[in-house]
């Protein structure tokens, strides 16, 4: 903590590393799942709404406290507000990293385990009751996910041991723009489906009355899953952008691109729901069960398949790595350990945590808390509890405990943002 800070080079810089947190498992495997189990059209517009109204302006405040303070967000509102317990915000959403970050590992290791296939083209020929039955079979394996987990996490755990936050810059720069295309193309690629006009009524075409408190809750725990706010992500990034970017506009830009890519995935994924006859409620497997079917129907589907787990690997890794640096960072600061026991620390904590998520997943597991499985339990409650509730104590925090005007300086960038809007 105590060499200087890098910083991002550039806008784009800061706007792409910014963007490869938020991108991740939540806008291709998360946004379709939750917003089939809620509905649809209706869930999505007011998921759309609270990304903007809502998740935005938590956004700036989690940016604001980090570049004031050039600190996380525990060290952050320890240096604003000294001698009160604002802080423990900062260990809450520690916690909340590591719940997120153990069921993460989860899904990202079924993404592997369907890289590895795809390579090995175990998919050739099958039906979707087959592919579905596999996942099933998976799943209730026990083992299997966990070994997949298991590598996931290892090189989660590498990339975070040799800190390549420069390299992960340069990597995002490629593989948004990657991403973007491979979903654009399988959108084309949709308009061919014969349950295309039932896929985009179900994106499209709202039903209002389907609106009921638990859709409202589910789409602001979305956004927030998404946009990576309300447990200090933000605040580590907001410290390494330089003074005179503009807040709002890394912000508005990266909120804009999340919202999209995820609505783009669900343009990809929903029309193949209805050709497949999949039931969109089908929970965190729905993705799973389709893309297969997608890439089996489509010239070329052999590589567009590899293409496609590969970027999605590399969205979630980019997302995990963050997840954990912000535990091993905590670790170090509070407790003054070493980077490798605190990576060695975190990494057997998550393991254990993902393991246990894992296995409560099988068949007739009886790890069930409030009727739920471990899976199901951290998904929910990281997005409805945890997030909402970080995010609640970080704007009281930037609105009222926080200096006024150091705010406002932050947020116009001490006077320097309205000029740069010309360049
Ligand atoms: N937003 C990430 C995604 O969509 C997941 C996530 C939630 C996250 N909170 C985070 C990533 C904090 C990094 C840091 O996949």
């Amino acid at each position: 903590m105590h060499s200087p800070r890098g910083s991002f080079t550039s806008r784009f810089g800061a706007t792409v590393a910014v963007g490869g947190s938020v991108v991740g498992l939540g806008n291709i495997w998360r946004f379709p799942y939750v917003a089939g189990e809620n509905g649809g059209a209706a869930f999505i517009v007011v998921y759309i709404l609270m990304s903007f109204l809502v998740a935005v302006p938590i956004m700036l405040s989690e940016l604001s406290i980090g570049r004031e303070a050039r600190r996380s967000l525990h060290g952050a509102m320890a240096r604003l507000s000294p001698g009160r317990p604002w802080k423990f915000t900062g260990t809450l959403g520690v916690v909340t990293a590591l719940v997120i970050v153990s069921f993460y590992c989860v899904v990202a290791g079924w993404a592997l385990n369907f890289l590895g296939r795809s390579v090995v083209d175990d998919f050739a020929g099958r039906s979707i009751g087959e592919i579905t039955g596999g996942l099933r079979a998976f799943i209730d394996s026990g083992w299997k996910p966990v070994l997949w987990m298991s590598v996931f996490l290892g090189l989660t755990a590498g990339i975070v041991w040799f800190g390549v936050e420069k390299g992960i810059e340069r990597f995002n720069k490629i593989l948004m723009p990657l991403l973007v295309l491979m979903l654009v193309g399988l959108g084309v690629n949709s308009l061919f489906m014969e349950g295309f006009r039932e896929g985009m009524a179900f994106v499209l075409k709202p039903d209002f009355s389907k609106i009921d408190g638990a859709v409202v809750f589910q789409a602001l725990g979305q956004a927030f899953f998404s946009l990576s706010i309300g447990m200090g992500a933000m605040t580590v990034y907001g410290s390494y952008v330089k003074r005179d970017e503009s807040l709002p506009r890394i912000a508005g830009t990266v909120a804009i691109s999340d919202v999209c890519i995820a609505i783009l995935s669900g343009i990809a994924i929903f029309p193949a729901v209805f050709t497949f006859d999949i039931n969109p409620t089908s929970g965190p497997e729905l993705v799973f069960m389709t893309l297969p079917g997608i890439f089996q129907q489509m010239p070329g589907g052999y590589w567009v398949s590899i293409a496609f787990f590969s970027i999605l690997f590399m969205a979630a890794i980019t997302s995990s790595v963050s997840l954990m640096e912000a535990i091993v960072a905590w670790l170090m600061e509070e407790f003054r350990m070493s980077r490798r026991r605190a990576l060695a620390m975190a990494t057997g904590t998550v393991f254990a945590l993902g393991t246990l998520c894992a296995v409560s997943q099988v068949e007739g597991s009886r790890l069930r808390v409030l009727g739920m499985d471990i899976f199901d339990l951290f998904d929910k409650t990281s997005s409805t509890v945890l997030m909402p509730l970080g995010a609640l104590l970080i704007v009281v925090f930037a609105g009222w405990v926080m200096d006024g005007a150091m705010l406002r300086g932050q947020l116009t960038s001490m006077g320097h943002s309205s000029k740069r809007l010309n360049s």
